[in-house]
């Protein structure tokens, strides 16, 4: 068996992301998300939460890292990654209800983040909601040392990088059909932010 990557953050922040999973998301939905990573996010979350289907997906580099997860798991409601790269137009047939992201907007480029809710406004029916969760600006400011320190240390691996603002956020979402509905302060100077999709559709 492969051997399941550990990402200790992903440990740290999963219990504070679940609480806020159980309000948010009803049972019997189903859920893609975006940049699956390790993939022990998707394991500890369906595993907490059985009746809710979890789809992962990620760049092909870290599909053995998240198989490792989802099989030795052995959830069935957890399922294997499928290629997912916002950057790359794909053809997706499957229904969710819930779209989930966690630590990427700050990873992605600012193309990417607007591909991301691109994708997000095309797949999700009328109502569906999207959570993204990760550090955040508010007005154009860090909300805390931290975060400041933060963004400046992905900037100076790639200038693509870094944390973004939530007001640029909702003007992608509302580009999209997306409003912004909730929002969570988590540990550590993060949130979880809701977004719903507008419509019947
Ligand atoms: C910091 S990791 C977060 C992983 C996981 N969600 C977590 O919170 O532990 C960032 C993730 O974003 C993914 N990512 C970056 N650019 C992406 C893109 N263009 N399309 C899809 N995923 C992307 C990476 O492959 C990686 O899995």
């Amino acid at each position: 068996m492969n051997e399941r990557p550990d990402a200790p953050a992903a440990r740290r922040n999963r219990e504070a992301i679940l609480e806020v999973l159980q309000q948010e998301i009803s049972h019997g939905a189903s859920v893609l998300e975006i940049g699956s990573g390790t993939g022990q996010h998707a394991v500890h979350f369906g595993s907490a939460m059985p009746g809710v289907t979890w789809q992962t997906s990620d760049r092909r580099q870290h599909h053995e890292g998240i198989d490792a997860w989802v099989s030795s798991s052995g959830l069935s409601n957890v399922l294997p990654p499928i290629e997912l790269d916002v950057m790359t137009p794909l053809d997706i047939s499957a229904h969710y209800d819930v779209m989930f992201s966690a630590n990427t907007a700050h990873i992605m480029s600012t193309e990417a983040v607007e591909r991301m809710f691109a994708l997000v406004g095309s797949l999700l029916p009328g109502d569906g909601l999207f959570f993204l969760y990760g550090p955040f600006n508010v007005d154009g400011a860090f909300t805390s040392d931290s975060n400041r320190d933060f963004d400046q240390s992905l900037r100076a691996q790639d200038l693509a990088m870094g944390i973004r603002d939530l007001a640029d956020l909702n003007r992608l979402g509302a580009s999209n059909g997306l409003s912004q509905v909730r929002r969570y302060a988590m540990p550590a100077n993060n949130m979880f932010v809701v977004w719903q999709r507008l419509g019947n559709e």
